[in-house]
C-alpha cells in the first residue's frame, strides 16, 4: 500500500492515547526487523532515516527502505530525523520521504522558526509531514555533545508561539530525556507536569526524543560477550506509558535496536568462532531485534491499531 503520512499515524495515535515507534534504521536487517514486529502486533511504525544513515546507505538504502515499507501490510511512514538543513529535508521529500524533521532547536528562536516555516511551506506543497523541535535534549543533539546540565527543557508558552508561528505538524519537547545509551544515573527524571502543560495547549501530537529504555538484559548480554557499556540507563517503561497518556504519540527508539544488533552479534562470534556466514552472524541479530520491537511496542500501547 502507498506510504503513510507522519501526521495520518500520530494525530490517530495522539487521539486515541497510543504511542508510535519511529525506529531508526541503517540497513535491511533493522527495517525487516522493524517491519516483522510490527506486522505481527498490527502496529503502525514510522521508519526513521537520520542523515548519518543516507551518508551511510545513500540512495540505495532509502530505495529499500521505501520499497519494504509500501510493501508493509500496516501503515508506514518514511521518516528523515533530525533534518538539519531546508536542503537536507528537500531532499527527502524529492527521494520519496513522507514525513522529515527540521531540527534547528540549537539556534535561537526567531532562526528556529524562521527555518521550520520554510520546510513546512516546502514539505505541505508536497503533502509531506513535518516534525520540528524546541527545547534542547542532552546527549548527542544535531551531531554536538550536549551535557546534561545544558538541556534546556521546553517552555509551554514558547512551544505554542512555535507552532502558531511555523505551522509543524508535530513538535519534539526536551521533557529529561537525552539520546544515546547513559541517560543519567538511576531513573532519569522525566518531566511529566511539563507535557501535560504543553497538551493542554497544544492539540499537535509530542515526540519523545531519547526514548531508548535500554533494558538490563540487553546491557547483561551485550557485556557478557565482551562489550564494555558502562553506566547504562534508559527511560522506564511507566514513564514512556504515562507520557502516551498525556499527549506524547511518537516514540524515537534508536539505541535499544544498537544494543541488541550488538550484543546478538557478539554472542554469535563469540560462540561460533568459525562462523564467516553473514547471513547466520546478522540473522540472529535480526531476530533480537524483532524481539525488541515488539517489547516496545507493547510498551507504546500501538499493536492492534493498524
Ligand atoms: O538521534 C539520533 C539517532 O539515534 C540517529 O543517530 O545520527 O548516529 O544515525 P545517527
Ligand atoms: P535513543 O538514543 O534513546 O534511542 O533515541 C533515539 C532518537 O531520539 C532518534 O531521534
Ligand atoms: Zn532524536
Amino acid at each position: 500500500m502507498p506510504l503513510a503520512t507522519g501526521l495520518d499515524i500520530l494525530q490517530a495515535a495522539r487521539a486515541g492515547k497510543y504511542g508510535v515507534g519511529a525506529f531508526n534504521t541503517n540497513d535491511l536487517e533493522i527495517t525487516q526487523a522493524v517491519l516483522e514486529a510490527c506486522e505481527a502486533a498490527r502496529s503502525p511504525v514510522l521508519l526513521a532515516l537520520s542523515e548519518g544513515a543516507l551518508k551511510y546507505g545513500g540512495k540505495p538504502l532509502v530505495d529499500l527502505v521505501l520499497g519494504m515499507g509500501r510493501e508493509a501490510t500496516v501503515p508506514v511512514a518514511v521518516h528523515l530525523d533530525h533534518g538539519s538543513s531546508f536542503e537536507s529535508c528537500v531532499r527527502c521529500i524529492r527521494l520519496g520521504f513522507t514525513s522529515v524533521m527540521i531540527d534547528k532547536s540549537h539556534e535561537d528562536e526567531a532562526t528556529n522558526i524562521a527555518e521550520t516555516k520554510r520546510v513546512v511551506e516546502a514539505a505541505h506543497a508536497a503533502g509531506v509531514s513535518v516534525e520540528a523541535e524546541i527545547g534542547r535534549l542532552g546527549g548527542v543533539e544535531e551531531h554536538v555533545v550536549v551535557a546534561a546540565e545544558d538541556a534546556i527543557l521546553t517552555k509551554p508558552d514558547e512551544a505554542e508561539r512555535f507552532m502558531a508561528a511555523t505551522g509543524a505538524d508535530f513538535l519534539a519537547v526536551a521533557i529529561g530525556t537525552s539520546h544515546g545509551a547513559n541517560k543519567g544515573k538511576g531513573r532519569p527524571y522525566i518531566d511529566h507536569k511539563r507535557i501535560r502543560e504543553i497538551a493542554a495547549i497544544l492539540p499537535h501530537p509530542l515526540v519523545m526524543h531519547g526514548a531508548s529504555g535500554v533494558p538490563a538484559y540487553l546491557v547483561e548480554r551485550l557485556n557478557a560477550a565482551g562489550g564494555q557499556l558502562k553506566d547504562a540507563s534508559g527511560i522506564h517503561e511507566d514513564d514512556v506509558r504515562e507520557a502516551v497518556q498525556h499527549g506524547i504519540a511518537k516514540i524515537n527508539t534508536d539505541t535499544d535496536l544498537r544494543l541488541a544488533f550488538t550484543a546478538a552479534v557478539r554472542e554469535t562470534l563469540l560462540a561460533k568462532p568459525k562462523e564467516f556466514d553473514p547471513r547466520k552472524i546478522l540473522g540472529p541479530a535480526r531476530d533480537l531485534m524483532r524481539q525488541v520491537v515488539a517489547e516496545r511496542i507493547e510498551v507504546f500501547g500501538s499493536a492492534g491499531k493498524a
